[in-house]
């Protein structure tokens, strides 16, 4: 996929044969009809986007793909995590059907992991498939969400319980839709990058620790090389384990003690980023505690992590039993088997594994984290 090659502009490869994919990074992508020059024409394009980042970007999107789509649709969702519902997915299905949508029709996800999340689940569902694009504009969906085909929507008992897994046509990061992101949102993403240096890639951690001010002013050199190599890692894991039946599973480290705090909380009290942030801290300690890495190692990704401006304190979800509530809600994970919980913890600076624990080992994180 050569379209738009500015030679700023990166390609990264995700090899899953006939589901393969490229993964484009860039400035000036989003509103360029180059950029979308290999997916395939038909009738009609639907733009899934929401109240928020409609109004920044639909614009240039729709400007981009008339010329390849006899109509193209916006559908405009509400804002937030506590919209990633049936209802809020039947807006999507309301709007194709409303508009004689056939098996051809080509979504476009213009927004962050949630839009994302909610249009694939949709492609994926719609007359039992159909293609869709990723055009992320958070960090979070630009370094994870967007890659790797899990859509989903939330279950009030859990997190993404419900949903499918099933691969973009192609990944569009335009830098220039982080200009406009919210700091919070920005930590939040921040959150997903720390994530790859423990789990695979120490050499990135360390950059990351030297150029986290860039990062946080936004520099597009510092930005484009976090993206891409994030890009790397997880295309690298997907292109392996598409299905998560192994090595996915260590793109959910923080994500246990995470999701237990964003649906324990309600969601989108916590964003998403920082309760991976803090989950992170959270698992590390575990791992510490299992013997598999030393108190420095945990002190440097927590002191990481409150730089990045992620909370690392985690919050009380129970008055009466903290611990117990954590547990409670950590077993309504997908790693879960036979209502055991598993963990992934990091055997090893740069080596992530999954593993159950002793409850009363877990007990003791959650009662240090949240004191
Ligand atoms: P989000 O989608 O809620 O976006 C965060 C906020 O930023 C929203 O208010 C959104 O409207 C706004 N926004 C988006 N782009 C903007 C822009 N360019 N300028 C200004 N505002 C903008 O949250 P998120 O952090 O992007 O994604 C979190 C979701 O992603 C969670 O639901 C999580 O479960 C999911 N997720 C999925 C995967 C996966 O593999 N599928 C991986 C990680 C996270
Ligand atoms: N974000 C975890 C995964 O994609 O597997």
């Amino acid at each position: 996929m050569q379209a738009n090659s500015s030679p700023d502009t990166a390609h990264i490869h995700i090899d899953l044969g006939e589901r393969s994919y490229p993964i484009v990074i860039g400035s000036g992508l989003l509103g360029s009809s180059l950029t979308y020059q290999d997916i395939p024409k038909a009738a009609a394009a639907l733009v899934v986007s929401n109240t928020t980042v409609a109004p920044l970007y639909a614009a240039q999107l729709t400007e981009a793909l008339r010329h390849r789509y006899g109509k193209v649709l916006l559908v405009t969702l509400p804002d937030g995590e506590v919209h990633k519902d049936w209802p809020t997915l039947q807006l999507i299905f309301d709007a194709l059907l409303e508009n004689g949508c056939d098996r051809k029709t080509v979504l476009f996800a213009l927004g962050g992991g949630v839009v994302g999340d909610m249009t694939g689940f949709a492609a994926a569902s719609y007359m039992r498939g159909v293609p869709f694009v990723q055009v992320p504009t958070t960090l979070l969906a630009q370094v994870d969400s967007s890659v790797g085909g899990k859509t989903a929507i939330n279950h009030p008992l859990g997190k993404n319980m419900i949903g499918a897994f099933y691969q973009p046509l192609q990944v569009v990061c335009d830098l220039d839709a982080l200009a406009t992101l919210p700091s919070r949102e920005l930590s939040a993403g921040l959150a997903e990058i720390i994530k790859y240096g423990p789990i695979a890639d120490m050499e990135f951690f360390d950059w990351i620790e030297a150029n986290l001010e860039d990062l946080l002013a936004r520099e597009p050199a510092a930005m484009a090389h976090a993206i891409r190599r994030s890009c790397e890692i997880k295309a690298w894991v997907v292109s392996q384990d598409e299905r998560e039946s192994g090595l996915r599973a260590i793109l959910n480290f923080g994500h246990t003690f995470g999701h237990a705090i964003e649906s324990g909380l309600g969601y989108g009290e916590w964003l998403h980023g920082e309760g991976v942030g803090c989950g992170m801290v959270m698992a590390a300690h575990l791992s510490e505690r299992l013997g598999l890495v030393d108190k420095l190692f945990v002190e440097r990704l927590t002191r990481l992590a409150l730089r990045a401006g992620l909370p690392v304190r985690a919050p009380v979800l129970s008055a009466s039993d903290n611990a117990g509530r954590y547990l409670e809600l950590m077993r309504i994970d997908k790693k879960s088997e036979a209502g055991e919980i598993r963990f992934v913890v990091i055997d090893g600076p740069g080596k992530a594994v999954v593993r159950s624990a002793p409850d009363a080992l877990v007990r003791g994180v959650i009662d240090l984290c949240c004191a």
